[in-house]
């Protein structure tokens, strides 16, 4: 092959990976994350979290792998906080945790029936699930009202509005959102920092919801470690004692 022509398959290439590079980053990738700084192991959070999720987002998303029972023995919870916090209605404890809502009115209403979100932590990540909740925007151009930083074009209508309060684009020369801020007689009823806590509780919950055997697992292993450390003394001891009679 001809020197030139591997160099033009090299800028070929580039161009191509520079072309793609931009595109593969979702909406608003260069946005900071922020940080919810939520354990597997804040059964508080996590249950406080579920009930949040039932109380304001159950309407809209299932959780499909995740069943009311399971749900309950890992927060430590009982059937009746099942009953009066999360289930409300008829429901089983066998059950999965489904939304009420008919995919095709999600469609007719907002254009996609809204996802599923049991492994929504693990696909985008606990900060990208925190930050959304935080970064919605007032858009008059969008159908739902608002817009967000994270999904740009998001139809999810801002469904905590009036907790959080509106919040609007600040916006540089070229017309770029490069910050958020409250908009003025459109405050929310909880303080920013109750909302920040609030969302945490929220990830935290599907967090936990798209890995339920983690905390367990992350239990396990410190058993496991420790029992190798006493029984790498144990041989060692053996190994001593074996060796005592033949070495003489
Ligand atoms: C009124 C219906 C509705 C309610 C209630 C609702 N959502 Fe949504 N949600 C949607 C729709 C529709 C989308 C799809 C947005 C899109 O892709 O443009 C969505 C998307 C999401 C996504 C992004 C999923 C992804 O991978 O793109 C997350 C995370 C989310 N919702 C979390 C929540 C949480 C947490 C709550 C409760 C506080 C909640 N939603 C309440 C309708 C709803």
């Amino acid at each position: 092959m001809s020197m030139q022509k591997k160099n033009g398959i090299v800028l070929g290439l580039g161009l191509a990976l520079a072309v793609a590079g931009p595109a593969q980053g979702s909406a608003g990738s260069d946005v900071e994350m922020m940080d919810p700084d939520v354990s597997h192991h804040d059964r508080a959070s996590i249950r406080k979290g579920a009930e949040l999720y039932a109380q304001y987002c159950v309407g809209c998303h299932s959780l499909k792998y995740l069943r009311y029972k399971r749900l309950a023995e890992d927060v430590g919870a009982d059937k009746q906080w099942l009953e009066e916090e999360i289930m409300r209605g008829d429901k089983d404890p066998y059950d999965h945790i489904t939304s009420s809502m008919d995919p095709q009115d999600g469609v007719e209403w907002f254009g996609l029936a809204p996802p599923d979100l049991s492994l929504t932590a693990r696909a985008q990540g606990e900060d990208w699930i925190y930050t959304y909740l935080n970064t919605f925007y007032v858009d008059e151009d969008s159908d739902v009202g608002y817009n967000n930083l994270v999904q740009e074009g998001t139809s999810m209508p801002h469904v905590l509005a009036s907790l959080q309060g509106d919040q609007k684009a600040v916006r540089d020369d070229h017309g770029e959102v490069v910050d958020l801020e409250p908009v003025e007689g459109e405050e929310g009823r909880l303080s920013q920092e109750e909302y920040r806590e609030m969302t945490a509780q929220i990830t935290a919950f599907l967090s936990y919801a798209a890995e339920p055997i983690r905390a367990d697992r992350e239990r396990m292993g410190v058993w496991v470690i420790l029992f190798l450390i006493v029984f790498t003394g144990v041989f060692y001891l053996l190994y001593k004692e074996y060796w005592r009679d033949i070495k003489k």
